[in-house]
């Protein structure tokens, strides 16, 4: 069976690991926390009776807790922004300024939405300033995810919403969790610009931390699952005796569909010692 697909577009999306980190999830886990939720492609089809659902992005946590809150009201505001006149660069650009300057929560969660399905990509980008910067997509027509988000819904009802750092939502995991982490990548290859790599917000520092976050929260009796690009500075970062499961996965590198490469990721496992 397909996966089930979230409604948000978003970089690093894993709707095409699920089945592969669904076999690493022990029988006796009651409650799935991911700290790195995104799309949350995951927890949407691991289907775990409780989630605990966290991120740094405070515009994505608060599009799903007003989903979460108010759904059909929510749900009707978002569908009210994508009409065909909305799919165009001025509409997009005065949309996309009005988001920067408000404050109102329940606006700036339905534009979140627009900004998604109508920005380059699917993108999710920030300027200094924490101003979205985006540009318009160009898509013929976005697709309004109506059924899509309705489904989210029944997720999140049975889920907690985190806007906080990994650190402090992997100290909440113990015995009956299965955590699942996705954290943004280490450079694929060498030729990565690795400067650039070590100034940014998620440099070798924060790897080094979530390593140790995951091996701490295993002490406690959590399932602690992560993925990470394989190279030889991830397989250094985690111990040698945790179960390795080395995946290939298809990637776009590009907009154009034929520019596809893949990518070897691996799929680390911490488990309890029995
Ligand atoms: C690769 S994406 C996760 C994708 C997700 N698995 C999916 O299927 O859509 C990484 C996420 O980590 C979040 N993030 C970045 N730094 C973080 C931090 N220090 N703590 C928690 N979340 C963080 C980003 O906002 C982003 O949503």
């Amino acid at each position: 069976m397909s996966a089930a697909r979230p409604f948000l577009k978003w970089a690093g999306g894993k709707t095409k690991l699920v089945s592969a980190i669904a076999t690493t999830v022990p029988v006796t886990a009651r409650r799935l926390v991911e700290p790195f939720v995104g799309s949350g492609a995951v927890a949407l089809n691991l289907s775990l009776p409780e989630n605990l659902l966290a991120d740094t992005n405070a515009d994505l946590v608060a599009a799903y807790t007003r989903l979460r809150d108010a759904p059909e009201e929510f749900i009707a505001e978002c569908a009210g922004l994508f009409t065909p006149e909305a799919n165009s660069p001025a509409v997009y650009y005065q949309r996309r300024e009005e988001f920067n300057a408000l404050a109102d929560p329940a606006r700036r969660a339905a534009l979140f939405i627009y900004l998604n399905r109508h920005g380059y990509n699917g993108l999710c980008r920030y300027n200094a300033r924490g101003g979205f910067n985006v540009p318009f997509g160009r898509y013929r027509a976005p697709y309004f995810p109506r059924d899509e988000m309705r489904a989210f819904h029944s997720l999140l009802r049975r889920s907690t919403l985190v806007h906080a750092d990994f650190r402090d939502v992997l100290a909440q995991a113990g015995p009956g969790d299965f955590v699942y982490c996705d954290p943004p990548y280490v450079p694929a290859s060498p030729t990565a610009n690795f400067t650039a790599y070590a100034r940014s917000a998620f440099g070798p520092a924060e790897q080094e931390a979530l390593a140790a976050c995951c091996a701490a929260a295993r002490q406690r009796g959590a399932v602690v699952a992560l993925s990470n690009h394989d190279t030889p500075q991830t397989r250094a970062l985690y111990a040698a005796d945790d179960e390795c499961h080395e995946l290939l996965v298809r990637r776009q590198i590009s907009c154009q569909g034929a520019n596809r490469t893949k990518a070897r990721e691996l799929l680390v496992v911490y488990r309890p010692a029995a």
